[in-house]
């Protein structure tokens, strides 16, 4: 898939710096029947000023982690261990202030149905100078005005037109666009992206996910993609992080993620995606169910779906080992490279 020009370039060993360190990371839900682990004991390293994939099927528990990285994560759940840090601090133990800041400010976040947060009743200028405000007080509400205008030219909207529209006015696809120029107005260190596409027409995802690469192209900003579709990993991402039954099983770059898969999952992912492939006759559904959540677990979580699962498979969880420089994945068929 990739020229062995490209893949020496990818491969020369620069140690990328992380900016988010997630540390033995459970969320529980707790729900009437019982305690479900959408998050467990997951360990990640976020690159800065990189684009990574989190990709993962549904119920994986992408939104859940996302969340969990803004401490938003939605009753019944709660963060039940870990820490997730920050510039050395730890996100976990903020005070309620030092959150506020956090949020917006440090990292903000774009999620699917985003374009219904939009206030029906007030145009989007109203909001662009509302959420600044509520966050920095060091501009005028005309500095304010011309820092949106330049955030809505970056997601190619017209400013003159869109500021003073209200949110009806505008498409789906444009008001997701308001959205991104909305996250930017604070200008945040780390974006994060929860399948802020998924609502949206195929032309229209591609449209945005191009202005996303512009974006990222001229400020450098962090940002976590995650997604179901493992075709859009491909085309905008820097690293992947996949993730099953709220672990992740396998993270690295993305030309050893798409050329040197170790993981089985991983593997059958890349294999059911017929638009990386290429070969449209080639598509296999990954059989099997996902996890029960709510089940005690037991040795790896995949083992039940896994074509090569052994006995020491369902018994004992494997470890996350080093393949290569930042390519780490859990899975007992992996042996570390001394
Ligand atoms: N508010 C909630 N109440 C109960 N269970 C939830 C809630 N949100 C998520 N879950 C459960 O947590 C698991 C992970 O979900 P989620 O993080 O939404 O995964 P993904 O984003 O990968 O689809 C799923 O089993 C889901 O049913
Ligand atoms: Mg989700």
């Amino acid at each position: 898939m990739f020229t062995q020009e490209e893949l020496i370039e990818a491969n020369t060993g620069e140690d990328i710096p992380s900016i988010l360190k997630v540390k033995d990371l459970c969320v529980d839900f707790f729900l009437p029947g019982g305690v479900l682990r959408a998050v467990n004991h997951l360990d990640f390293n976020l690159p800065a000023k990189r684009i990574t994939g989190l990709v993962g099927e549904s119920g994986s528990g992408k939104t859940t982690l996302t969340s969990a990285i803004l401490r938003t994560v939605s009753n019944p759940g709660k963060i039940t261990q870990g820490s997730i840090l920050f510039e050395d601090k730890d996100i976990l133990k903020l005070t309620d202030k030092e959150l506020r800041e956090f949020r917006w400010r440090d990292t903000a976040m774009v999620f699917q149905a985003a374009q219904n947060c939009l206030n029906p009743s007030m145009t989007i200028k109203e909001q662009f100078i509302e959420t600044y405000l509520a966050h920095k007080k060091d501009l005028r509400v005309d500095e304010i005005a011309a820092l949106s205008s330049k955030l809505l030219k970056e997601v190619r909207l017209e400013p003159e037109r869109v500021l003073k529209s209200f949110p009806h006015e505008m498409s789906g696809g444009m008001k997701q666009r308001v959205m991104i120029a909305f996250a930017r107005i604070l200008n945040p260190s780390i974006l994060l992206l929860d399948e802020p596409t998924t609502a949206l027409d195929v032309i229209t995802q591609d449209y945005i996910f191009n202005i996303l690469l512009g974006i990222h192209e001229s400020t450098k900003m962090t940002m976590l993609l995650s997604t179901h579709d493992i075709a859009v990993v491909a085309k905008t991402c820097d690293y992947m992080a996949v993730m099953y039954g709220g672990t992740i099983v396998e993270m690295g770059d993305i030309y050893e993620m798409f050329e040197f898969p170790e993981h089985p999952y991983t593997k059958l992912l890349i294999q059911a995606a017929p638009s990386l492939t290429g070969d449209l006759k080639a598509r296999t559904a990954i059989p099997g169910n996902p996890p029960n959540l709510m089940e005690a677990r037991k040795g790896c979580i995949f083992a039940n779906r896994c074509p090569y699962c052994e006995e020491k498979c369902r018994q004992i969880e494997p470890e996350a080992v080093t393949v290569s420089q930042g390519h780490t994945v859990s899975c007992h068929r992996v042996k570390k490279v001394e």
